[in-house]
């Protein structure tokens, strides 16, 4: 097949149908949330030089960014540090404004919503349980002030309703917890603490951004383990922000990485980590902690992330890439379907692959994955 245009294209000549159970798995997880061709480009201040204020730089943080949480599902957002993660769960959470795009809760666009019925459906819990909880205040405080502001308990059913919600964080007798301080809770207490402050507003999107990498590696399988019964028990659609692939082949459905503010690949978790199709991914990979390799790999030995300000022309991973070629110097790759539900951008797989767009709402998304 030749080389397709930079648009993406659908070819449903080629494309299979999805099969029976791929249909029902798609219906018992409905999409809750999605983001459509998400933009964030934050403007920097420029310091003055010789009296001039320069033009504000403009970090291109996150581009065309298209995802979407299913209940009880898991979908994780991989990448390095500085790649547009937290500035994608962000924007998701309503933290900061698109530069264009759009959000879709429930089938509204989320512009038309307000704020506070927003955040009642869709929380996020942070990395650093320790500055997310105020010091000065209790575990009873800080569940019960989200139970108040969203309506979801009465003075006389708080101390049943925060007990519960220590319950279902795994964190009980609640009389052992409700007077304590974050300073007087270990660091898994408090991340699970921190997810029961946001379950109090009863929502059906969880966004974590990296909820685990601030602990002790002893409790990080725990904290999973809990949003894993969260999804699978509650049917919560959770959003898994990590840098660590490993623990997002582990724990995730799908998973998206992203490279310099743009989605490189993005599958069922597992075939995105065994049969990885984009060079990225595959350094990402071979970089992760692995018990049977003595030394680690860096992936600093190839060179590190471009700028945001001015990205690199074509595929911005081009730079770095060991398969880099002319057309990646020059032209954007789209997603080509390796598999199916399985997709990369990268120009390496034009000649097999089937140029696709993974927005939520075009023609040409990859047949969904089974489920
Ligand atoms: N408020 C901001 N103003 C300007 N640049 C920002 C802001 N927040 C993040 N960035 C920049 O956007 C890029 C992506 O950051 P971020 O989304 O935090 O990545 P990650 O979570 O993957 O580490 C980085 O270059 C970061 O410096
Ligand atoms: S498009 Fe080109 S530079 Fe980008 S990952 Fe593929 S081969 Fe490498
Ligand atoms: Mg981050």
């Amino acid at each position: 097949m030749p080389e397709e245009p930079i648009s993406t294209v659908p070819a449903t000549s080629e494309r299979r149908e999805p099969t029976a159970s791929e249909v029902d798995g798609a219906r018992s997880h409905p999409v809750v949330l999605e983001a459509r061709g998400l933009v964030k480009h934050y403007r920097q201040r420029q310091a003055r030089q010789r009296g001039h204020r320069r033009a504000a730089a403009v970090v291109h943080a996150a581009e065309d960014v298209d995802l979407e949480l299913r209940a009880g599902r898991v979908a994780a957002l991989v990448g390095e540090s500085g790649s547009g993660k937290s500035t994608v769960a962000r924007l998701l959470a309503h933290l900061v404004r698109p530069t264009s795009g759009e959000i879709i809760l429930d089938g509204r666009p989320a512009v038309r919503m307000g704020s506070r019925e927003y955040r009642r459906m869709v929380q996020m819990v942070f990395q650093d349980p320790f500055s997310s909880l105020n010091p000065v205040h209790s575990v009873a405080y800080h569940l019960e002030r989200p139970l108040k502001i969203h309506h979801r308990a009465t003075k006389s059913e708080m101390p049943d309703a925060v007990a519960r919600l220590l319950a279902r964080v795994q964190l009980g007798p609640a009389s052992q917890y409700v007077g304590k301080l974050p300073h007087e809770l270990s660091g898994g207490q408090r991340q699970r603490v921190a997810i029961a402050r946001a379950l109090a507003a009863g929502p059906r999107v969880l966004l974590a951004d990296e909820p685990i990498s601030m602990l002790d590696v002893s409790i990080r399988l725990g904290i999973l383990n809990l949003l894993a019964e969260l999804r699978d028990e509650e049917g919560l659609a959770i959003l898994y922000v990590t840098h660590d692939i490993a623990s997002a082949r582990y724990f995730a459905d799908t998973m998206t990485v992203m490279y310099a503010g743009r989605m490189v690949e993005t599958g069922p978790s597992r075939a995105v980590a065994d049969e990885s199709a984009h060079p990225y991914t595959q350094l990402l990979l071979r970089a992760a902690p692995d018990p049977d390799r003595a030394q680690p790999v860096h992936l600093g030995a190839t060179g590190g992330p471009p700028s945001l300000v001015h990205p690199p022309a074509g595929c911005r991973f081009h730079p770095r890439c060991p398969a880099a070629m002319d057309r990646c110097r020059r032209e954007v790759p789209p997603f080509f379907q390796v598999a199916p539900g399985h997709a990369a951008a990268c120009w390496l797989h034009a000649a097999e692959g089937v140029a696709v767009s993974v927005s939520p709402t075009a023609t040409g998304r990859p047949d969904p994955s089974p489920a």
